[in-house]
């Protein structure tokens, strides 16, 4: 288990929380983050049924859960709303998510939606304490046709949830990408066949253009730093993925997948 603070001043801090160690969980490893300003915390994509206690553990190093004044939710599947009841006991602040996934949302046993808040398609900007500001960012059908980003001007970090995830192997767990080059194998074949077309990337690329990034911190795998950053971005630009691959019977028009 590891925390590492991607940033971290005296009252404003972006933590990887938990990045679980390499065959601790079954299925697909998981970030996630705690973005922090003075006692307040907001927590990104807290993950699934299992990495709960771990991920709490963690964030006890911090700030208790009533500290907590968000939880953003990046899309609606189980590696991310998991372990949401949980939480929503813990805590006693709003959790954001796209709008169309609001009416789902309830199969996850969840009773109340009271404290629910659906994301607008254009995305929106959250204020979680005085002074400190978030913005939620649209990444639709990236891979999810509700995906949300967060940004946080203070830190300039983007957290993008899928979008740059790695399927690392068991024996590889580097906290960070910094050549993009090597790190490709790990993310291509993940792209190509989740992420849903070069057409929404393309608007997305455009949505995130005014935004200064320092780091892209996805739900999965190394965060990417340096030239890593615009590295990545730029492959993805011309990226075919999704429905352009997408053939009859099945068939992805590849060799990759
Ligand atoms: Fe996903
Ligand atoms: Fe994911």
């Amino acid at each position: 288990m590891r925390n590492i603070r991607l940033f971290d001043t005296d009252n404003h801090r972006f933590i990887l929380l938990n990045e679980s160690e390499p065959g601790e969980e079954e299925g697909v490893r998981s970030n996630q983050y705690l973005v922090m300003q003075d006692n307040a915390g907001v927590l990104l994509d807290p993950g699934g049924f299992g990495v709960m206690p771990r991920v709490l553990a963690e964030l006890l190093r911090y700030l208790n859960p009533d500290q907590l004044r968000g939880i953003i939710l990046s899309h609606q599947d189980p590696d991310i709303v998991g372990g949401i009841s949980t939480w929503l006991e813990l805590s006693g602040c709003p959790v954001y998510v796209s709008r169309i996934w609001m009416r789902f949302l309830p199969h996850y046993g969840l009773k109340d939606m009271s404290r629910f808040v659906g994301v607008p398609d254009e995305g929106m900007d959250l204020e979680p304490s005085p002074g400190f500001k978030l913005k939620i960012i649209p990444a639709h059908f990236l891979h999810s046709e509700g995906q949300v980003n967060t940004y946080d001007p203070v830190s300039k970090i983007l957290f993008t949830g899928d979008i740059g995830a790695a399927m690392m192997p068991l024996d590889k767990d580097d906290a960070f990408v910094d050549d993009f080059n090597l790190h490709l194998p790990f993310i291509e074949k993940f792209h190509r066949r989740y992420m849903c077309s070069n057409k929404a990337i393309v608007c997305w690329l455009d949505t995130i253009a005014g935004l200064d990034i320092n780091m892209i911190a996805p739900q999965h795998g190394p965060v990417y730093r340096g030239s890593a950053v615009t590295d990545f971005l730029a492959w993805l630009k011309d990226l075919q993925c999704g429905i352009d691959l997408m053939q009859s019977g099945g068939r992805f028009h590849t060799q990759l997948l």
